[in-house]
């Protein structure tokens, strides 16, 4: 039962305690525009008015029937939402639009390189080209209503029209983030079971063209290894007529999209009615073994709930240009580049590149020139602007009213130059809490009801009723200074309906810790257990303090250390692997890696390297470890546990505490005189 093992050292366990701020209030110029100014939203959606209160956010989608029951909890833990109701999540991201604003811009596709143009995609352009790629599927690759198809794509305007064209067919699309290796593709292609992988050739990080395509056929190896059979590979072209990439195409299963395209020119495909609760994509993530889990998320539900916030919550207005510098591989592209603010009409921003490239002025030069009025990114990336170019905002003529930070916890001192040198003290700033399994926002401020306050990630959103709860099962105050379970009382429309093929993984995952009654049909004795650790202030705001399971958050994204130490072990001289997590000023946190060698095994540099370079291999580069250590043993206890808690203090420069009752203690003083020669 690996799944229930506790975990000796969490991220929760190594966070920072920050100290209580005082609170920061909008300007009456934002709150004058703001989409929500009614304080009796909080009313609305309180736990009386639940589950009805939602209707206000199915209400902002088109519907071709609509719905009878709002909330069906017949298949406890499993909710459906707006259950009767048929809907086309592209049709309510496009075809709405057409009649008021078909030539308005839907996407801008920046470049990473600099003397590229800017492409201005308009809703009827887009229109155009979802059709046509959605005729490819379903008349060229056989694709219907149900299956899974796996993407593999980086960040290119080709992203959202591919989801948009599976969603108009009711195919259920699976993003891998581009930065995956072709391992962790074929794992994601094998699981969901994909018989066509849609990819691109090549794309820019850092001013250099990657060759993607070689990904595709490491992938499509692999996953027949597993014995799943890929027998179409669509491939768009980064510079469409042009082949990009080195790897050959495979005859009678690669196509070149723009290849193909010839043949659908004018191809229309009418929106296919999908039930409200069938799906409208998987999103693999991390989880406590070492298998990504698959998150289902629904159509209508999600629609609705990534609409709601993103006109709420991130005050999204038809006439706004909106920039979220998330990858639409990770959730917060799926909800808040393309599903939310196309739903809402407005202009979204795909840029293809690294904020820092060419230099630390090149976001904001963006800002400027798209006249950005929203902005959407992470910690992580807040601090590399500020760590090379603190005064750069300031040189630019842009002004943002609105920024959202998301993704991990942002220190005050971090808020606060975001809140001044890039808001340039204008912007209102939502710190946004929430996770690839709940759709969308769980925890904010509304931007123009309720105060802001650094390092906090705010009350509830409207409609969302979190509790935090001890080991025990008791309930911990807010402002008992205490810290415990975050969990969510009550569903909502944006969480996600399973795993993917393992309901349950799902129940067990999710839901089993602070069950009152397995066979329960009512939802509230289903609280959902977040995963993470939380403290709530008096006031009501809550602090996250980071996972309290075996998941690390590296620049945002989130890993497993099981998932790195498979990888660790592939390599056949390692006998053991334990990965902690450390403390880094841009990253946020960082994975070291502890390896215990087969014995008669002679450690080298060129061991270190060759398992660095497999985790590269089998996850991506966002995984690779700070440090390889090569060492003796692992500190254990008695009963043979490696001590991970003993690892991540070394690697944390902490007290590694009493060592006494370890099995071998000697060892965590041979391993500290290591990490200080590091
Ligand atoms: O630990 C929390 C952290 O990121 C985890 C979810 O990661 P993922 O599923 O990849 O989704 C990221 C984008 C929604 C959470 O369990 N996290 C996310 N947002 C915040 C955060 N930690 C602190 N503050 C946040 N605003």
């Amino acid at each position: 039962m690996a799944e229930k093992e506790r975990v000796e050292t969490s991220e929760a366990q190594i966070a920072v305690h920050w100290q209580e701020e005082g609170y920061y209030y909008p300007s009456t110029k934002f709150v004058a525009q703001a989409n929500m100014t009614d304080e009796t939203i909080y009313e609305r959606f309180s736990l009386d008015n639940f589950p009805n209160c939602y209707k206000e956010y199915a209400d902002l989608l088109e519907w071709y029937e609509y719905w009878h029951t709002i909330l069906d909890t017949s298949d406890a833990p499993c909710w459906k939402w707006f259950v009767g109701g048929k809907i086309n999540a592209s049709h309510n991201c496009i075809d709405r639009h057409l009649k008021n604003h078909k030539n308005k811009t839907a996407i801008h596709f920046v470049p990473e390189l600099e003397e590229e143009k800017t492409e201005h995609i308009t809703y009827q352009e887009l229109y155009v080209r979802v059709n046509e790629f959605a005729a490819i599927l379903r008349d060229f690759a056989g694709l219907k209503k149900g299956d899974r198809v796996t993407l593999h794509m980086p960040m290119c305007a080709e992203l959202p029209i591919t989801m948009l064209a599976c969603a108009r067919l009711g195919i259920i699309h699976s993003e891998v983030f581009g930065g995956f290796s072709g391992r962790a593709c074929a794992d994601r292609i094998v699981d969901s079971q994909s018989n066509v992988l849609i990819t691109m050739d090549a794309y820019y990080r850092n001013g250099k063209l990657l060759d993607h395509k070689q990904n595709a056929d490491i992938a499509l190896k692999l996953a027949k290894e597993d014995g799943q059979i890929v027998d179409k590979v669509l491939v768009w072209q980064r510079y469409p007529g042009k082949n990009s990439s080195p790897a050959p195409m495979v005859e009678n299963r690669d196509y070149f999209v723009n290849d193909l395209l010839k043949d659908y020119y004018g191809a229309r495909v009418a929106p296919v009615p999908i039930a409200a609760e069938d799906p409208l994509f998987l999103m693999y993530t991390s989880g406590t073994t070492g298998k990504p889990k698959g998150c289902q998320h629904s159509t209508a539900g999600y629609l609705a709930y990534a609409t709601g916030t993103s006109k709420y919550i991130l005050d999204i207005h038809p006439e706004d240009v909106y920039w979220c510098m998330a990858d639409i591989g990770w959730i917060t592209g799926h909800s808040y580049i393309v599903y939310g603010p196309l739903s809402l009409g407005a202009s979204t921003i795909i840029f293809e590149g690294v904020p820092t490239y060419p230099d630390a002025g090149r976001a904001w030069r963006i800002a400027q020139d798209l006249d950005v009025n929203i902005f959407h990114t992470a910690p992580t990336t807040i601090r590399a602007l500020r760590k090379i170019g603190p005064d750069e905002p300031a040189k630019y003529n842009y002004h943002f009213k609105h920024m959202t930070t998301v993704g991990e916890p942002i220190e005050p001192e971090v808020w606060k130059w975001y809140h001044k040198e890039v808001g340039k003290g204008e912007a209102i700033i939502v710190d946004t809490w929430w996770q690839t399994e709940t759709g969308g926002f769980l925890c904010s401020t509304m931007p123009a009801i309720t105060p802001m306050k650094p390092g906090s990630a705010g009350p509830a959103v409207p409609g969302i009723h979190p509790v935090i709860y001890d080991e025990e099962g008791e309930i911990l105050a807010a402002g008992s200074g205490k810290a415990g379970n975050i969990c969510i009382q009550n569903p909502w429309p944006g969480a996600f309906q399973t795993i993917w093929g393992d309901r349950d993984r799902f129940v067990s995952t999710y839901y089993e810790r602070y069950n009152k009654d397995p066979n329960s049909k009512d939802w509230r004795d289903w609280p959902y257990l977040t995963g993470d650790a939380a403290v709530q202030a008096e006031d009501g705001y809550y602090r996250i303090l980071g996972r309290i399971d075996d998941v690390i958050n590296v620049s945002g994204h989130r890993l497993g250390t099981k998932e790195i130490e498979s990888a660790a072990l592939v390599v056949e001289e390692v006998a053991e692997a334990a990965v902690v997590p450390v403390a880094h000023d841009i990253k946020g946190k960082e994975p070291d890696l502890y390896i215990a060698l087969k014995p008669g095994v002679e450690p080298s540099e060129a061991l270190s390297k060759k398992i660095s370079d497999a985790i590269c291999e089998e996850i991506g580069k966002i995984a690779k470890p700070r440090f390889v250590l090569l060492v003796k043993d692992m500190p254990k206890t008695r009963s043979g546990k490696i001590m991970r808690r003993v690892l991540s203090s070394i690697s944390n420069n902490k007290d590694v505490g009493d060592v006494t009752t370890l099995a071998n203690p000697e060892i965590v003083t041979e391993i500290q005189e290591m990490m200080k020669k590091k």
